[in-house]
């Protein structure tokens, strides 16, 4: 494809887990680059189709009947050849060849990290925070998290009809291996009694034995256990808890359905305005930022700064949790 005399050319891709709204953050990238004059290129896979010069033009109507989608039109990856020096620097020389005048990605801290490299090789960058974790230290919100939560309390909300009917222990795990923030929010949000998550190490599970039996001794007909993906094996967990309290137990993993789904109103809305804010600070001449969500506002960041930042866990929200559950 030729490119139009004197318009100018971004990449946009999405790279990492995908996110609920990823989708709507594409279509806001795109429309206000198309209203702006300025040809956008999609491309397939992340850093692996940049790599291969995997992209295509995409007009405001490709972007159309996807607001509502999970997932990605874009496809995503996790690319190894990124974690090596090699793949950078051709990755960049690549972006130059194309002739991309900026780079919008849609990802977490490793899809930033990514781009804070291609930036180091002369590629201007920008950043859209996309995870279903909520695990990015730069923002207080990323793309995806609210769908998230919002699945997994449906899911519990059914559980928990089940498991209150047999007066039985319920285990969740869900996402998060390294962040307890979806755990937390479904602790909150579908009444538990504990939450296991990678911040806070001390509930073990025979912290969560003698909790269950704790709360038989105050007449507690069922209980319903929140845990973080990797924390512990929860058949075997479930196993040992109907051991040693004489209550049955069930254990369900929630796992990759909580990553799909069409995205809440909530999620829409932060991919529409970051993704379009990311097209404006292309627009105003700024170079390599992150769009972030800081006070509640939508803000940007040098995405250098940006990947600096450390997000201290906040003990507050289990200690609510524990109190709620009483
Ligand atoms: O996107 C984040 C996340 O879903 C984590 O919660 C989870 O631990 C991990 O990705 C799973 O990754 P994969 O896509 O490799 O199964």
């Amino acid at each position: 494809m030729r490119k139009a005399e004197g318009r100018r050319k971004i990449g946009l891709l999405t790279s990492g887990g995908d996110a609920p709204g990823m989708n709507a953050a594409i279509r806001a990238v795109v429309r206000t680059a198309v209203a702006n004059d300025i040809q956008v290129f999609g491309i397939k896979r992340g850093y692996e189709g940049l790599l291969a010069a995997d992209i295509h033009e995409m007009t405001a109507n490709d972007v159309s009947d996807i607001v509502y989608r999970g997932g990605t039109v874009l496809r995503t990856a996790r690319c190894e050849e990124m974690m090596t020096p090699a793949g950078p620097e051709r990755a960049a020389q690549v972006c130059n060849v194309l002739a991309l005048d900026g780079l919008v990605v849609i990802g977490g801290d490793g899809s930033f990290n990514g781009a804070a490299k291609l930036a180091r090789h002369g590629v201007n960058v920008f950043g859209i925070p996309a995870s279903i974790d909520l695990d990015i230290n730069c923002s207080e919100y990323s793309i995806g998290f609210d769908t998230a939560v919002n699945t997994g309390m449906d899911a519990i909300n059914k559980i928990r009809d089940t498991s209150s009917s047999h007066e039985r222990c319920s285990l969740v795990e869900v996402m998060g291996r390294n962040c307890g923030q979806i755990a937390l929010w479904c602790a909150m949000a579908g009444g538990a009694e504990e939450v296991m998550i990678p911040e806070f190490k001390e509930i073990t599970p025979d912290v969560v034995k003698r909790q269950i039996l704790e709360n038989r001794g105050k007449g507690r007909q069922h209980n319903l256990i929140l845990i973080a993906d990797g924390m512990v094996d929860i058949e075997q967990l479930s196993r040992e808890i109907e051991r040693i309290t004489g209550i049955e137990s069930r254990s369900t993993i929630l796992g990759h359905l909580q990553r799909g789904g069409a995205p809440t109103a909530a999620d829409r809305m932060h991919a529409g305005m970051m993704g379009h804010k990311a097209v404006e600070l292309f627009l105003s001449g700024a170079r390599n930022r992150v769009v972030v969500m800081k006070d509640g506002k939508y803000d940007d960041l040098d995405i250098f700064e940006a990947l600096e930042i450390e997000k201290p866990y906040d003990h507050r929200l289990y200690e609510i949790i524990k109190i709620l559950s009483i």
